[in-house]
């Protein structure tokens, strides 16, 4: 894979980071995004990927601005060439029953987890047509495919990222370009720390896997559908999630 270049929006996330991780293990040369703020904890994992041999790198860019989105294209590929596997990670939860949402909550979890999505993808998948290779994998969450309480916001917008990979799946299919969607369960990451107690509690208990998941194994399947040998992937809705819909 040392010749493929590997995009990762969110890469600051417990998800995002371990995909990063993961695809410049496999020999990817990974670049991710990030906003300012971020600076500092994104320098801290890369000293410890250099520390084992691999590296990733990173641009600034918000990915709820289409023109930002479009100048940091640029940059990576002048940077670093053309991008050939898209990783769609970013992604924030807003979480209130819809009856009691501010129109805030929506507005910011539809942008960062859905306009990203197009603001992103739209800069370079006219180049992988021209290339006639693409991966798009789009992270979505089990809550896009069963709806989740306090999380019309999030549920829409997840719900909306594998309507989109379908579409891009078709326009893409006889191009080299897949399109996929992993919907990862509940994660061991900051995000479903901070979802009440007692709440998490009971969404772990009908995890037949009688645990939450890890980032890396959100990765796993990342990497799987990457590959160059994964074509005839597209247009799937991969759950990682240790079971959860049988417990519907
Ligand atoms: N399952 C079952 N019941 C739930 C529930 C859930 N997931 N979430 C809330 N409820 C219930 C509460 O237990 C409570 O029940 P009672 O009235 O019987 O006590 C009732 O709904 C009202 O809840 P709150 O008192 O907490 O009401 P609130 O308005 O203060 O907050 C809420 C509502 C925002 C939904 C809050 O309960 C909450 O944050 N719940 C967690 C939502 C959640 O699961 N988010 C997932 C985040 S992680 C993620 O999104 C990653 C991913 O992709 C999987």
């Amino acid at each position: 894979m040392a010749n493929r270049v590997a995009l990762v929006t969110g890469g600051n996330g417990g998800i995002g980071t371990e995909i990063c991780k993961q695809l410049a293990t496999a020999g990817y040369r990974v670049v991710t995004t990030c906003v300012d703020a971020e600076r500092e904890k994104i320098a801290d994992w890369q000293k410890e990927l250099a520390a084992a041999g691999t590296q990733v790198d990173w641009v600034e860019c918000n990915v709820t601005d289409f023109e930002a989105c479009k100048a940091m294209a640029a940059e990576v590929t002048e940077k670093f060439g053309p991008v050939d596997v898209l990783i769609n990670a970013a992604g924030i939860t807003r979480d209130a029953f819809a009856h009691k949402m501010p129109l805030e909550n929506w507005d910011s979890v539809i942008q960062t987890n859905l306009y990203s999505v197009f603001n992103v993808t739209r800069q370079f998948v006219e180049g992988m047509r021209e290339r006639g290779f693409g991966r798009i994998i789009n992270i979505a969450s089990v809550n896009g495919q069963t709806g989740q309480f306090g999380q019309a916001n999030y549920s829409a917008a997840k719900a909306g990222m594998h309507g989109f990979s379908m579409a891009l799946a078709k326009e893409g299919a006889r191009k080299g370009i897949t399109a996929n969607t992993i919907s990862p369960g509940y994660v061991e990451t900051a995000m479903t720390a901070a979802i009440p107690e007692e709440v998490r509690n009971g969404i772990v208990a009908q995890v037949p896997a009688g645990r939450m998941g890890r980032p890396d194994e959100i990765a796993r399947a990342v990497v799987f559908l990457a590959a160059d040998e994964a074509e005839y992937i597209n247009g799937a809705n991969i759950p990682v999630n240790g079971g959860l819909f049988t417990s519907f």
